[in-house]
């Protein structure tokens, strides 16, 4: 199982939407499992497809550390088919280097998958859990944390990140600590 190179912010396979998964076999069981050891030794709480540079819907989370694999969720296709309320989430993302921000989202959510195992599943998840299935979803729409947040803030950012690529500094720079 080789680990996957992840790509980062402005690499365009992140604006793209996914497509859906149509065929469920070994192959693709076993690039999930692929993206599961690249999210574990990033490290991160969650991987989504296109920032391995697979522009399908597939995601991976797992926002317990202390006990990694317990609560792992490999999805495909996943889809959030309710939502309640709301919460502000300071949200970091392995494609964005040096960058976190206060994002709001659904406290709540519902969300409809596939697993590897051919299985339809529904996982009901609040707080850390339901914003990372937005965020891995967000993903899969080609969206990112960043375009959740005001135009004045992802302007900042953008001009950060051309004097990091300017000075060279892009490809040391680390990501921050709390990864979706
Ligand atoms: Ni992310």
């Amino acid at each position: 199982m080789a680990l996957l190179k992840i790509r980062k912010f402005p690499d365009p396979v992140l604006k793209e939407p996914a497509r859906l998964v149509e065929n469920i076999d070994g192959k693709l069981a076993g690039f999930i499992d692929s993206m599961v050891q690249t999210m574990y030794a990033a490290p991160g709480v969650g991987l989504a497809a296109p920032q391995v540079g697979e522009s399908s819907r597939v995601i991976v989370i797992d926002v317990e550390h202390e006990n990694p694999g317990k609560h792992l969720l490999k999805l495909i296709n996943p889809e959030i088919v309710e939502t309640h309320g709301s919460i502000l989430w300071e949200e970091g993302c392995l494609s964005v280097v040096d960058f976190t921000a206060d994002v709001k989202r659904a406290k709540e959510v519902l969300v409809r998958a596939w697993t590897p195992e051919q299985e339809e599943v529904e996982i009901e998840a609040d707080d850390l859990l339901a914003v990372a299935l937005q965020h891995e979803i967000d993903h899969l729409e080609g969206k990112l944390f960043i375009d959740r947040i005001s135009r004045i803030k992802r302007e900042l950012y953008r001009r950060k990140l051309k004097k990091m690529i300017r000075d060279g500094e892009f490809e040391k720079a680390k990501s921050p600590s709390v990864l979706i």
